[in-house]
């Protein structure tokens, strides 16, 4: 049953923006939702009195002092005057929280034309904010120092995975080990930021240098270097989502299932090498849809690290678990491959402004499925996914998107 079929009705991503990532000195957290906002009320062809219900996903968790931020994005318009405006917070799948929250204010019947946010301010605070800050979204780690900071929770994550798949690739023929498997992934992300203009990062580092400890790569955490991880960040993104097209210039987009799933917080209750809440809500999602990984055209994934991305071709069903590096040194995951992903640069280029990132992948697949996506375009994209994850696998979002 489709997602039609299922509630009633149809829902649409009408309109969106998205800002530059990056250290973005001269903007403050207002300045960056006000101007997603924005873009996307205009781009939907929406005026800001026809927005029922606002929902915003920040993480914060002490990198910005003001804690109170759901009435920022009022801020744009005096006709946005007592629209109900909400703050989700689910770690850094806070942006997706938020989607998914405003997709169901529309499925309720409660709103007709919802503005979601994704928005993170990273920068202004040192790095030992920072890094208490997102060890908050670790139930063993919150409230403790750390000097690897979440980076060690996911390198620990990789070497668990290491020792029980060695460099995840089975059968003969492979000599590479873990460490060059995440190289490729960092270095497949790099390229494809180049054609992302909303990237932090726009350089190609390419394989070796990926691959290679050095001052300009050091290790984080073993076995995690510099290229492994997404970089701190700030940046904001946003869509309108409606029941029905509403006039903007770009061709909507409709959802066609989504999923989520939460896993149980203390590490001891988790296998690592499996995020298995991350697989169910990949599976809820794509049954709502109806459709397999096979019928997607390409995918936006939560590669935070880049262990995240290879453990996820397995959460995904792309492979068998311990296969997952079968789907970069085949080729599948690069552009001209048989499911590109990451197209845009993932978090590993784009950059990853923790609250941000969800709605950032949305909007990405909705530029890819209304031919908008620029030098980042794929050639006929009709169906993608986009996973979003907050912790350790822990709050899982995927949303299945098609074209119209
Ligand atoms: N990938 C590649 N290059 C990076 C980078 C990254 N993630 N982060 C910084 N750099 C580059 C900078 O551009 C800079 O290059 P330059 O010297 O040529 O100008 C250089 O590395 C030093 O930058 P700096 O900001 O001093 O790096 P750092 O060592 O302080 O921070 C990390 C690097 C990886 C530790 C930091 O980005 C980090 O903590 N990332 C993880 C964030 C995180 O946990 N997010 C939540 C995920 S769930």
């Amino acid at each position: 049953m489709s997602l039609k079929e299922q509630f009633g009705k149809d829902i649409l991503l009408t309109g969106w923006g998205h800002s530059k990532f990056g250290k973005l000195i001269d903007d403050t957290l207002e300045s960056l939702i006000v101007q997603v906002a924005g873009e996307a009320i205009h781009s939907s062809g929406l005026d800001p009195r026809d927005i029922d219900e606002i929902y915003l996903g920040q993480f914060n968790s002490g990198m910005q002092p003001l804690g109170f931020t759901s009435s920022l994005a009022l801020q744009l318009s005096e006709d946005l005057a007592n629209v109900p405006a909400t703050r989700t917070e689910n770690a850094c799948a806070s942006g997706s929280a938020a989607f998914q929250q405003g997709v169901k204010a529309v499925l309720a019947g409660t709103a007709r034309n919802v503005l979601v946010i994704g928005a993170e301010k990273m920068t202004d605070a040192g790095a030992d904010v920072v890094g208490a800050a997102l060890l908050g979204a670790s139930y063993e780690m919150a409230g403790k120092s750390s000097t690897t900071g979440f980076t060690g929770l996911f390198a620990e994550v990789a070497r668990h995975y290491e020792k029980r798949y060695g460099a995840g690739i089975a059968g003969p023929g492979f000599t590479a080990g873990l460490g060059d498997v995440l190289g490729s992934i960092a270095a497949k992300n790099h390229s494809n930021g180049m054609d992302n203009p909303y990237a932090q990062m726009h350089r190609d580092f390419g394989e070796e240098f990926c691959r290679t400890i050095s001052e300009k790569n050091p290790m984080v955490a073993e076995p995690l270097r510099r290229t492994d991880c997404s970089p701190v960040s700030d940046g904001a993104a946003a869509v309108v989502i409606s029941t029905s097209a509403t006039g903007g210039a770009t061709a909507p987009v409709r959802l066609a299932g989504f999923g989520h799933a939460n896993d149980f917080f203390p590490a001891e209750k988790r296998d690592p090498t499996e995020f298995a809440a991350t697989r169910a809500s990949w599976e809820r999602a794509l049954g709502m849809a109806g459709v397999s990984i096979d019928g997607l055209d390409f995918a936006e994934v939560h590669d935070c690290f880049t262990i995240a991305e290879l453990i996820m071709y397995e959460a995904m069903g792309l492979t068998p678990r311990g296969d997952g590096s079968r789907a970069i040194q085949e080729g599948w995951v690069y552009k001209d491959g048989r499911l590109p992903i990451n197209v845009s640069g993932g978090l590993k280029a784009k950059g990853h402004p923790v609250g941000a990132t969800g709605v950032s992948q949305h909007v990405i697949a909705a530029m890819q499925l209304s031919g908008t996506a620029g030098a980042m375009q794929l050639p006929n994209a009709r169906r993608g996914a986009v996973q979003n994850m907050g912790g350790v696998g822990i709050a899982n979002y995927v949303s299945v998107l098609e074209t119209v």
